[in-house]
């Protein structure tokens, strides 16, 4: 049976969601945050050590302004509200992505809830937040040009420089939302890692579909490479 240490998760399908309700976009979004909190209760009380998942990507602020100011808000609310989920769960959070590119008082937010949850061992939960796959490597080759020595190990190197240095590599990456790309999300870290996508919208998906999921991954004969 496949160990998963690490799960990665494509949170697609809130606008869709709320358009079959005939709400705003924005309506998905809040309701996806039940999903989210759901989601990652679940893999607390069930032992997988790190969930990844994908909130605001480095092409999402091309989205009308009225929704990225709205996902602004609603992360920074989601910080505050949630973090009795983080310490009642003993839930660690780390964010991964640029964040300079969101404003002093939400950045502080992020580094508040990373230092509080620091020393919590459940579950690490990593937020993607202003993330990109292509921009996680360009400044992690960005921070090696300082640093490179001759002789050390390129990949190696690459790995302790991105924004996810010390985890395991992705073992499963779900999608939801019945896309199936991985738009630009932990290019690097799912090289070998299993895909699975869901067709249920985000909103709707709950512990018993990642379950569903999670027994097919399980059964998958997974070779890196080799011959079995
Ligand atoms: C994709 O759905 C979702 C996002 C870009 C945002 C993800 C946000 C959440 C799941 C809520 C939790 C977020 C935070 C910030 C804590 P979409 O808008 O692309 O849906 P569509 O494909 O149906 O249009």
């Amino acid at each position: 049976m496949n160990a998963l240490r690490h799960l990665a998760i494509i949170m697609d399908g809130n606008g869709r969601w709320a358009k079959l309700q005939g709400k705003p976009r924005t309506h998905g979004h809040q309701q996806g945050i039940n999903a989210l909190r759901n989601i990652t209760i679940w893999c607390a009380q069930n032992h997988i050590a790190y969930l990844t998942l994908y909130a605001f990507s480095t092409e999402n602020w091309s989205r009308p302004k009225t929704e990225v100011d709205f996902l602004m808000r609603m992360l920074k609310k989601y910080l505050i509200q949630e973090r009795s989920t983080y310490l009642e769960n003993e839930i660690r959070f780390k964010a991964i992505g640029n964040l300079e590119r969101f404003n002093p008082s939400l950045r502080q937010t992020i580094l508040a809830l990373e230092k509080d949850t620091a020393h919590h061992s459940a579950l690490t939960q990593v937020l993607a937040l202003n993330y990109g796959a292509r921009d996680e490597i360009a400044r992690a080759c960005a921070r090696i040009l300082h640093h490179k020595k001759e002789g050390t190990d390129m990949q190696e190197l690459i790995g302790a420089h991105l924004d996810t240095a010390g985890m395991p590599d992705v073992d499963l990456l779900v999608r939801t939302g019945g896309e199936m790309r991985l738009s630009n999300f932990l290019l690097w870290q799912s090289s070998y890692a299993e895909l699975f996508f869901s067709p249920v919208l985000w909103p709707d998906f709950t512990p018993a579909h990642l379950q569903e999921i999670i027994a097919l991954f399980e059964r998958r004969e997974r070779k890196f490479g080799r011959l079995i």
